[in-house]
């Protein structure tokens, strides 16, 4: 009698609402390539810190105050006073980071498979929207604590403004809604933090999906599956998302959410690049802290304004170091997407970019000398010099044949007995019998099994990139 109650209750809603279709249509009926890998996580990870970021925010306002004589304290009330409050303020901050790790990830994926290439330029312009929602975010949140680094950020970024020609000291002047840093801008941070960009945010993701769903998923091959149909119209090496990738996205989930916890738990400061040390100190608009940096996630950027000599130019520099992002669609001149066929000329760009992108990372957190500078300097070229050359060395380069269906790569499991074998060539054993008569076997380094290990796989990397 019940269960008949709940399913005519489940069908008076389905009779006037597309929930199965969109179910179908978007879960058991979305048919994604069967060989996604490590980097397809990142995907359904940004949805979940999305998640997390929104209800621990929530929480966190019901007692924070937006007033530059109360916030500090307000925020050193949560971590005190309030029930779970430290947990929920560790969460929302670590977030913060987990979401940055999680979408610079999820951007590489990009590079690394060309998912950004024709059909999907919209999915990467969709996302590109994001990241720069996600930076103001991050931008305007980090003032809401008012310690010392959220306020004297913020006034060497704002006066940023000032130094495009006859507006600038006008734009500062109107986004700070002050002479300085003060009440007023906290107030407009919080609004933007807590309403106007969730809420763009939220509609960015959705069109973002809908896009994706579409065209469909890219995948480590770079083929479309969609090339290849059974006589029933799916694509013979796609799988319905729903259950393959729900329950595979599951074990990502867990496995993200251990580290999560680790860091919150272990080290929620991160040692001052998650929440920086100065930031325990409340603001003080008399007194500028010895070094101003921002949190790590904007010091690629923040590195590339330093390394130019020039305010203005620093900041269409670091500007260009987005915009150019956008443009990698157009840029892109190879016909193949996957890096697994294309020519070396790309993955050695590549290869380099990601080094000059984390280089300029470090420079960023670090005080400007005349040495940091000058490698700033370097980075910065071959950064630019990694999407304008685009059109060019995409366009040279000879690519291997791509296949026509979907390659087989070895799973996880499938690769534990070449695991094993490698830890086993690394360590030696030696047995060891305890008092109590058992023999132990620990393994302990082996310096020549090191080095066979590092030299074959320095080889095969080579190797990869010719
Ligand atoms: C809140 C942030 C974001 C969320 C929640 C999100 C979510 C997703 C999800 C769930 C997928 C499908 C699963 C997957 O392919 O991993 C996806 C695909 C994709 N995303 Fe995002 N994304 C975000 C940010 C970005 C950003 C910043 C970019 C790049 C600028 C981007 C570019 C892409 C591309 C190109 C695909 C298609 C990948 C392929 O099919 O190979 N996303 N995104």
């Amino acid at each position: 009698m019940k269960t008949s109650r709940l399913a005519d209750c489940g069908n008076w809603i389905l009779d006037r609402f597309p929930l199965a279709s969109l179910w179908n249509d978007h879960m058991a009926h979305y048919y994604a390539p069967r060989n996604f890998n490590f980097w397809y996580f990142f995907g359904s990870l940004a949805l979940l810190v999305l998640v997390n970021q929104f209800l621990t925010g929530i929480l966190l306002t019901m007692n924070y105050k937006p007033d530059a004589n109360l916030a500090f304290d307000s925020v050193e009330y949560i971590m005190r006073e309030v029930n779970w409050g430290w947990l929920i303020r560790y969460m929302h901050s670590t977030g913060a980071s987990a979401f940055f790790i999680v979408v610079y990830l999820h951007m590489f994926r990009g590079l690394l498979y060309g998912s950004f290439k024709h059909p999907r330029e919209l999915i990467w312009i969709f996302g590109m929207l994001i990241f720069v929602c996600l930076m103001a975010e991050a931008f305007m949140g980090y003032l809401l604590p008012w310690g010392q680094m959220s306020y004297w950020g913020a006034q060497v970024i704002i006066s940023l403004f000032s130094a495009i020609p006859v507006i600038g000291d006008d734009l500062s002047l109107w986004v700070r809604g002050d002479y300085v840093v003060s009440d007023a801008t906290l107030n407009r941070f919080f609004a933007f933090h807590v309403i106007s960009i969730p809420l763009a945010l939220l509609m960015l993701v959705l069109l973002h999906i809908v896009a994706l769903h579409e065209v469909g998923s890219n995948n480590p091959d770079g083929i479309e599956i969609k090339k290849s149909k059974d006589p029933w119209g799916h694509p013979v090496d796609g799988i319905p998302f729903h259950p393959y990738y729900t329950v595979k996205d599951l074990v990502g989930v867990g496995v993200f959410l251990f580290f999560f916890a680790a860091v919150i738990f272990y080290m929620p400061e991160m040692g001052g690049y998650f929440l920086e040390h100065a930031n325990f100190i409340p603001a003080d608009p008399l007194k500028t802290p010895e070094h101003i940096a921002p949190v790590w996630y904007f010091t690629p950027f923040y590195a590339i304004l330093r390394a130019i000599p020039d305010k203005f130019a620093g900041v269409i520099g670091m500007g260009g170091a987005i915009v150019v992002l956008f443009l990698l669609p157009w840029l892109d001149r190879s016909p193949i997407k996957s890096i697994r066929y294309r020519g070396g000329l790309y993955k050695k760009a590549l290869l380099m970019f990601v080094i000059c992108f984390i280089g300029l990372g470090y420079l960023g957190t670090q005080p400007a000398t005349p040495t940091a500078t000058t490698f700033a300097r370097i980075f910065t070229a071959i950064y630019f010099g990694f999407f304008l050359l685009m059109p060019l060395y995409t366009r040279w380069e000879k690519g291997k044949t791509e296949p026509t269906r979907l390659t087989h790569q070895p799973s996880l499991e499938e690769r534990i007995p070449d695991l094993i074998a490698t830890f086993e060539e690394m360590t030696v054993s030696q047995p060891l019998t305890t008092k109590s008569g058992i023999t132990l076997l620990p393994r302990k380094p082996d310096v020549t099994g090191i080095i066979n290990v590092s030299i074959r796989l320095a080889k095969k990397l080579k190797e990869s990139l010719d």
